[in-house]
Parts: structure tokens; sequence; C-alpha cells
């Protein structure tokens, strides 16, 4: 989805460690550490395990990332809800240009180390030192919860989850994670990014003032449709949970809406520049063009005005419709100048009157998607800590208050979206549950209308 070719990226190793050192906190090897950090008392001895769960786009694109960052690493296992993905996966992996073949050896997966199913998981977990998490978002709190309490380190795509149940889940983890040491790297790689990375040490550093407000953007075409006609034609068995699980990104208890699964990027770049979380927020939005039986429930376009504890508001846009102004990109406003960021590598700075303070081009910039996998390797061999889950979350949590207004048309505090009771994602699913929502009998699935839309 938002995920560039690695071939538009230029990897610059030499800079990639200069930064590496910068981000990971020493932490010292010899007591507390949990089973699995212990074994890498001499972590170059040995090879690291890598297990992936979810091997679509995102999960096979993060294997290439972590074989590459890494020659020791051996990708032993693989889980995902469909056996046909883990094969087009594996044969992906095993052919791509993006992969030195020197690395290709390190493909080491049985064919007992397939697994397939809901509780997949559980067996390519057991099998790793450490685990990519790249499944539809609704799945990540109960993948993150096996993955810590199993101990192990962590590549985890975002967003966290799609609910407030979810993400206090994600949250009483958190602690856990932080007293076993584990690493875990959160795929919003902008805070990998040298353009992001560079300007934001200047916002810290008071170059712009207070934050006042901010304008975030992702307005954009939109994305794929796995149609059912098409997966039916392809899998003739199809059941109403096998239709979205493979058109998820239309289903909310998988995917959180676009606003939660894309827009996230945008948003968490306005929490990390204030440092924390809007407290409360109100929207609003609708599907003007994604009307069709196959859209599920999603809407195409929000907009929201998230206020701040210190006054200040960051106005968030999102749309996925054809043929409109594409912007994805960020702008800070400060007391003493105004920041523009964007996920193409660019950035700049500027005074209140327009006068330039700093430009950055990022053509030479490493990969950001890269850049995750080579410090979080380089942190665990070197027995550092970078853990991700709290903005992670932060994040998350702030896009999904985002979609609770618009779905709303309600002013919602941050508390009260925490809190909601109202879960969309099951604690448990297998093949024969039946899906949270359904289509109506004209074969539409039922849409939130704001004024009457509970959720909370
Ligand atoms: N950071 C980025 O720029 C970026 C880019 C793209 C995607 N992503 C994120 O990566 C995640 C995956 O997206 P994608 O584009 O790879 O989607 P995808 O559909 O290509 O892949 C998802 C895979 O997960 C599998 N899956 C679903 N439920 C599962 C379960 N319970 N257990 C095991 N496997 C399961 C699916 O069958 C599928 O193969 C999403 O959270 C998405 O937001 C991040």
């Amino acid at each position: 989805m938002d995920t560039p070719s690695t071939k538009d990226w230029n990897i610059n190793r030499r800079k990639f460690v200069k930064s590496a050192a910068l981000a990971t906190t020493g932490v010292a090897f010899a007591t507390g550490l949990p089973l699995s950090a212990s074994a890498f008392v001499n972590p170059k001895a040995r090879k690291l395990k890598l297990a992936l769960v979810g091997c679509g786009g995102r999960g096979t694109g993060a294997t290439v990332q972590a074989l590459t960052a890494d020659p020791d690493i051996e990708l032993v296992a693989m889980a995902d809800a469909f056996m046909d993905r883990i094969d087009q996966c594996l044969l992906h992996l095993n052919e791509t240009e993006e992969l030195a073949a020197d690395r290709k050896t390190n493909i080491k997966v049985e064919p007992d180390m397939k697994f397939a199913g809901f509780d997949a998981y559980k067996k390519a977990i057991k099998e790793a030192d450490v685990v990519i998490l790249a499944t539809p978002p609704g799945f990540r709190p109960y993948h993150l919860e096996e993955a810590i309490n199993q101990g192990k380190h962590l590549f985890c795509e975002k967003p966290l989850a799609t609910d407030g149940a979810g993400i206090r889940k994600v949250m009483e983890l958190l602690p856990v994670a932080e007293k076993k040491k584990l690493n875990i790297v959160v795929g919003l790689q902008r805070h990998y990014q040298t353009n992001y990375r560079t300007i934001m040490k200047r916002v810290f550093d008071g170059e712009i003032g207070d934050i006042t407000s901010g304008q975030v953007y992702w307005n954009s075409g939109g994305v794929w449709v796995h149609e059912r006609d098409e997966l039916k034609a392809k899998y003739p068995d199809l059941t109403e949970l096998q239709y979205q699980m493979r058109n998820w990104y239309y289903f909310n208890w998988l995917c959180g809406d676009h606003i939660v699964e894309q827009h996230i990027h945008n948003i968490d770049v306005y929490n990390w520049a204030k440092g924390t979380h809007p407290v409360k927020a109100q929207g609003m939005g609708g599907r003007q063009v994604r009307t069709g039986k196959d859209h599920g429930e999603i809407f195409d376009h929000h907009y929201v005005e998230f206020h701040f504890a210190d006054g200040s508001i960051m106005n968030s846009q999102c749309r996925h419709i054809q043929g409109c102004q594409n912007n994805v990109s960020e702008t800070l406003v400060g007391t003493k100048g105004v920041v523009q960021l964007s996920g193409d590598g660019n950035g700049s700075i500027t005074d209140l009157k327009g006068n330039s303070i700093y430009k950055h081009q990022g053509f030479e910039d490493p990969n950001p998607y890269q850049v995750e996998h080579d410090e979080l390797f380089a942190s665990i061999r070197n027995g550092g800590v970078i853990n991700n889950l709290k903005y992670g979350a932060e994040s998350t949590m702030t896009a999904i208050l985002g979609r609770y207004t618009t779905y709303s048309g309600q002013m919602i505090s941050w508390e009260d979206a925490l809190n909601s009771t109202i879960q969309l994602m099951p604690p448990t699913v297998d093949w024969n549950s039946i899906p949270p929502v359904l289509p109506q009998a004209d074969g539409y699935y039922p849409v939130a209308v704001p004024g009457q839309t509970k959720v909370i």
C-alpha cells in the first residue's frame, strides 16, 4: 500500500551506521536479560532465527530487509492465515533481485515450518529469536502478546490495533516488554528516515519555537480491492470470513479504516513533534465514491481536528478518491517558524515570513525501511534496547480516536476513546467464526452514519 519500491532508495550503509549508533541505547549484558536475549552474550557467534507472521506484501518486503540487515539471520518459520500466501511469499523471496544471492541461502524454511491458520503465529513465533508481525492490524495485539510473552525481539508493522480495547492490551504489554529488554521496532518508518530525524532534532532544539498547529495529509487515489467475484473464481468454496480476510482493507475489525491503516503515518509526525497525544478530537467524514459491495464499511474521506492539552491543534485530512489533488505530507506551525515534511525524503524550515532557514533533499538518504531493520538487528547484537511500542500505541490510538469522531460526528475525549467498550476485534477467531460484520440482504455492509453511530 504505502511501501515504495526499495529500488527507489539508495541504501547508504555508512550513513546508517552513524544513525544506528545514535538510536541504540547501550545496555549491559550482564544480568536480568530474558532467555532469548541472554543467548546473545556472544552474538556474533550465532545465527539469529527469524520468523515471519503475515506473508503478504509488507511481510515479504520486511523479510528482504531483515535478511539484508545482517549475514547471520536465517528465516526459519513462516505463518499466515492462508498457505497459498506463504508459498507466494517464499517464491518471491527466492526470486527477487532485491535480495542478494548470498542472503537467499539464509532462507531455510522446511515444509513443516510453514504454518497456516489462525493459530499459526504461535507455532512460528516459538521457532524464532526475532519475529516480523505483518498481518492486518486487528490481530496485532494478540500477536504482540504472544511474542512478548515468549520473550522475542520484534519488527512490528503499524497500526498496533483497530479499536480501544486492542490499544489497552498493547499498553498493558509495554512494561512487560520493557522488563524483558526486548527490542521492538514499529513500522512507522518516518522515525527512521533522515529528513524527519534531522528536522525533528531542529524542532526539539527550538528552531520553530512552540508548535501551535499543524496540517497532516494522506490524500491519494486509494488502494487495492479484492472483489468477491474475482476471489470466488479463484477459491470456489470461499466463505464470508475468507472473503473478509482476503479483502481485509474494507473491514474495520481487521483494518480500522484508512485513517488508521495509512494516515497514521502523518498523524504520528505531529504527535512526535508535540511529544504527546491529543486530549480530544472532533471530525467529519463519509464515502462519496467508495460505495460498492466490495468496499465493505470504510469511508473514503475523513477530516479531524485533534486538540492537544496546550491548546494546539492538528488538522488532519485523509482521502482515497481518484482525480483529486494528492498530498501526503506534514506541516508544523510554530511561534518562530514553519516545518514542511514529506515521506518523499524532503523537508524544509522557514521563518514566519517564509525565508528559508533549512532545506533537506533526501535523494541520497538511506531507505528508511532498510534502516529500521539495520538498527533493530544492530541493537539486538549490541545488547541495546530500541522499543517503539509506546509511540506506536499512542499514534494508533490517535488515529482510532479520529475514526470514532468521523463515524459518530461527536467531540470525543482521549480517555473515552481509549476506554470504549465497543470492541471490533473478537478475542478469538477460527475458520468457523462468524465475522463481526455481515452483509445485509442487498449485499451491502452497514456503514457508519454520523449523528447515529455509537463508537464508545
Ligand atoms: N509501514 C508501511 O509503510 C506499510 C506499508 C504497507 C503495509 N503496512 C502494514 O503491514 C501490514 C500488512 O499489510 P500488507 O500490505 O502486507 O497486507 P497483505 O494483505 O499483503 O498481507 C497481509 C498478510 O497477513 C495474512 N494474515 C491475515 N490474518 C492473519 C493471521 N491472523 N495470522 C497470520 N496471517 C494473517 C494475510 O493472509 C496476508 O497474507 C498492515 O498492518 C499494513 O498497515 C505498512
